[in-house]
């Protein structure tokens, strides 16, 4: 008798552990999930906008940029240039796809490192597959004597030179 009941007693225990595991499963993964939940509802009720810079930014002084220079400005993504006429920005997004393209110096020509498009210092294509020039940007000196371009407001090529 004493004996059936120790192990009645044991199945208890042993039903009993069970159930609280059951128990602490549960809830750990009601947890998880309740958190999971929380997560993307925050992600889904966010704002789903891009933070991007200002459009209009300030290059620096004129005084940093030789005469005949090509700067890349890869903060921005743009060139400015100086010739004897004044200065000029482009874009320096390459307009077959997108990539930043660089100024060559020894070559005298901006080349686009993705699929070799290759264009004057003005901005004109020399080779393809990059089916328009690089376009020209607004570029005016601020106030307080700062280089300024308007990423946003391109110009026909060739049509506004800005004098320091
Ligand atoms: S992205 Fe410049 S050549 Fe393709």
């Amino acid at each position: 008798m004493a004996e059936e009941r120790e192990k009645r007693a044991a199945d208890y225990d042993r039903a009993s552990l069970d159930r609280r595991q059951f128990v602490k499963v549960g809830t750990t993964s009601l947890g998880v999930a309740g958190l999971g939940a929380c997560v993307f509802g925050f992600r889904y009720l966010s704002p789903n906008v891009l933070y991007e810079p200002p459009p209009i930014v300030s290059v620096g002084r004129p005084e940093r940029y030789a005469v005949g220079s090509v700067t890349l400005d890869a903060r921005f993504g743009i060139f400015v240039a100086r010739v004897q006429e004044g200065f000029y920005a482009l874009s320096a997004v390459c307009t077959h796809l997108g990539c930043l393209s660089n100024w060559k110096a020894d070559t005298g020509e901006i080349v686009c490192p993705c699929h070799g498009s290759t264009f004057r210092r003005d901005g004109t294509v020399t080779s393809g597959p990059a089916p328009e020039p690089l376009p020209w940007l607004k570029v005016w000196i601020s106030d307080d004597g700062n280089l300024m371009v308007d990423r946003s407001a391109t110009l026909p090529a060739h049509s506004e030179y800005v004098q320091a």
